[in-house]
């Protein structure tokens, strides 16, 4: 079997996304031990606190030993290049992980890489995110075939990844941003063409949410974004997440968060903090989604 990465959630078909899904919710020592005697290189250029906590446990359930660096140390392309550092890490590890500001820094890693490249997250993507999105809201409401799931905020990467794994559900993701902060319609497009959903924006976020069984937002200034800190705050103005808005969602609805939330600005502490907030069993499944696609990386099917 040739390596696999995962740079983006197209990285899979819809079938390998449902297999990765019912891992998830398998006993982890159901999966076995794929990863026995193997390092997992876990590089991060950015801050995090799910993402590498989550892998790390993730990594030593499946019998592996996590390796914590920080990009600092590693420097891409400043102390050695990237392919370098791929297929010299690629000697002692058994999946490479990289959280980069460049996505083309982790798809050169996956280039130039003997084995699976693993995108824990970038300026473009965060698919680990996104297979706990799914996974969170296929526990609270089932199937997500035909439901409406909301989006109100900046079309950042969580969002770019949630709307790929959602239309591959057959649910149909409304986004509502400030003008410049929306996909483009290349972009809607480009996510309606990927399984039986559907993609689109609407103006105000009351039509996004306008019967959503799941509300989803996440910081209006995404790390490596710090100097676009004022404008941004100013130019969603609006876009908050509050209790009102969320009155307009389906009564079932859930609100998520990829977190770390910004409280009193992309959402309202009584949302985040209120009986609709999803946001902690999301963080709690990244473990389960992460430990899924590992394994499936490893070749564990069913
Ligand atoms: N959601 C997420 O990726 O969190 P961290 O940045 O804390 O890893
Ligand atoms: N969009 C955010 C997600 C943080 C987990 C960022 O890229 O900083």
């Amino acid at each position: 079997m040739s390596k696999r990465d995962f740079l983006s959630i197209t990285d899979i078909s819809i079938g390998e996304l449902r297999t990765i899904l019912d891992l998830a919710v398998r006993p982890p020592s159901s999966l076995g031990r794929p990863l026995d005697g193997l390092g997992a290189a876990l590089i991060f250029e950015k801050p995090s606190n799910r993402t590498r906590q989550s892998m790390e446990i993730a990594v030593t359930q499946l019998g592996g030993h996590p390796v914590y660096t920080r990009g600092e140390e590693i420097q891409f392309d400043v102390r050695e290049p990237v392919e370098d550092v791929a297929r010299t890490l690629a000697g002692y590890h058994g999946v490479i992980c990289a959280r980069v500001f460049r996505h083309a820094v982790v798809e050169r890693l996956a280039a130039a890489s003997s084995v699976p490249v693993v995108n824990m997250l970038s300026d473009t993507s965060h698919p680990m995110q996104a297979l706990a999105d799914v996974l969170t809201m296929e526990q609270v409401h089932g199937s997500l075939a035909g439901a409406v799931i909301a989006w109100v905020g900046d079309f950042n990467n969580v969002a770019r990844s949630l709307g790929e794994v959602s239309v591959m559900l057959g649910a149909h993701i409304r986004y509502a941003s400030p003008a410049g902060y929306g996909p483009s319609d290349a972009e809607l497009a480009r996510l309606g063409a990927l399984g039986p959903g559907t993609a689109a924006s609407v103006s105000a976020p009351l039509d996004a949410v306008s019967g959503a069984i799941a509300v989803h937002t996440d910081t209006w200034t995404s790390m490596g974004q710090e100097s676009e800190k004022a404008a941004r705050l100013e130019a969603f103005r609006g876009y908050s997440v509050t209790s009102d808005l969320m009155s307009h969602a389906d009564p079932s609805a859930g609100f998520y968060h990829c977190m770390p939330a910004y409280r009193g600005v992309e959402v309202d502490a009584a949302v985040m903090d209120g009986p609709m907030s999803r946001a902690i069993q999301q963080g709690h499944n990244r473990l389960h989604s992460s430990r899924a696609l590992l394994a499936f990386l490893m070749g564990v099917r069913a």
